[in-house]
């Protein structure tokens, strides 16, 4: 069977280019770590290539897609979860309280507080954690934009569906498809994204800086969000990680939207990564700080830097309105990487399997 990326939708996806980025992987390397999994496009093509994929991400929402389709080996959903999950009265919760005409009708909100009690339910973590991105999914396409930092008047006005017709030829129906009908539609894709690479892969929810010293891999892939580009990731999902928690929540800090501060995240970032002997980290010619000034602080750790670019194009909104950018990988081969830590590891998993 081939496994196939689910529709996913995540701002700043490497799913064209995941195949492209993980061929430039050296063929000794046996385990990754993606320091910044997002929507799991890098993770998922590594756990097909046969890698252990260690992910992370700091939103709860996309530590949930990785549990699901990376972690995850096996758990899929059946058609009595899926009664389970739509069973009931739609009721007043936390999307009631605080986001009906913010970011859906009083009504959906209470569909959302309904199925979000309900997915509690399910006996497993990996259900769970299957049902909330499907959530996920169905949400995102109600919403105009694909992002939940639109305010309510625009929202309105692009989901209704005769005014969307008259000035954009297109009447974006799917914005007023039920939570149900999103969610059951691609659950079928979800599910036979699972798959067993027979490793055990693991996935975290954690400020990447407050973990990298604990973390062992041969590989670590680097995409973290590039400054200077629309890239305030609590903006565009934060709200999903609140639906999930059922409570209000702060940005998070170390998020590279600021120009200032980017560069020292870098340098310390950069200094943490002993622990592996491979970085291969992404990032474009629109962003800050540019290729060369990346360069720089890359030396400091390694005399063997490769960088290969690929024209990478991308949509902004419509058909017409593309954009090309050249999109950069970095490879760098760690000087300081202490050659006995894969031969450790190595020798752990073998004696595990024995
Ligand atoms: C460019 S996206 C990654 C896209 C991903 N490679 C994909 O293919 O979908 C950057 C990600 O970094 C996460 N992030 C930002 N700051 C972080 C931090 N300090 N620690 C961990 N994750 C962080 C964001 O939540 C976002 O999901």
């Amino acid at each position: 069977m081939i496994n196939k990326f689910p529709k996913i939708n995540f701002i700043g996806n490497k799913e064209k280019i995941a195949q492209w980025i993980t061929d430039y992987f050296p063929k000794d390397a046996k385990s990754i770590f993606d320091a910044f999994s997002g929507g799991s496009s890098v993770s998922y093509q590594s756990k097909i290539k046969g890698l252990k994929v260690i992910s992370n991400d700091i939103l709860g929402i996309n530590y949930l897609l990785s549990k699901a389709l990376i972690e995850n080996n096996s758990v899929q959903l059946s058609n009595e979860d899926v009664e389970l999950i739509f069973s009931g009265k739609p009721k007043e919760g936390f999307m009631f309280k605080n986001y009906s005409e913010v970011f859906f009708f009083p009504n959906e909100c209470k569909e959302l507080d309904l199925y979000r009690g309900n997915i509690e339910k399910l006996d497993s973590d990996y259900k769970k954690a299957l049902a909330l991105i499907l959530m996920r999914r169905a949400m995102i396409r109600k919403m105009p934009y694909s992002r939940f930092n639109i305010n309510w008047e625009k929202i309105k006005q692009l989901r209704d569906e005769e005014y969307s017709y008259e000035k954009y030829k297109r009447k974006r129906a799917y914005h007023n498809q039920t939570f149900k009908s999103h969610f059951l539609e691609n659950m079928g894709e979800y599910n036979n994204a699972v798959f067993d690479n027979k490793k055990e892969n693991l996935s975290l929810n954690e400020d990447v800086f407050k973990i990298i010293d604990s973390v062992e891999a041969d590989i670590i892939y680097l995409d973290p969000p590039y400054t200077g580009t629309m890239n305030n990731y609590f903006g565009f999902y934060g709200m999903l990680d609140e639906y999930i928690e059922s409570k209000k929540l702060q940005a998070f800090e170390n998020n590279f939207i600021d120009k200032k501060s980017s560069i020292e995240l870098f340098d310390k970032l950069f200094s943490k990564l002993n622990n592996f002997k491979y970085w291969y980290l992404s990032y474009n010619n629109s962003s800050y700080p540019s290729k060369e000034q990346l360069i720089e602080l890359l030396e400091k750790y390694s005399s063997n830097i490769q960088l290969v670019e690929k024209p990478h194009v991308y949509k902004i909104t419509g058909k017409e309105n593309k954009k090309v950018n050249m999109e950069f990988l970095f490879i760098i081969k760690n000087d300081n990487y202490d050659n006995t830590k894969s031969n450790r590891r190595e020798q752990t998993i073998c004696e595990t399997a024995n």
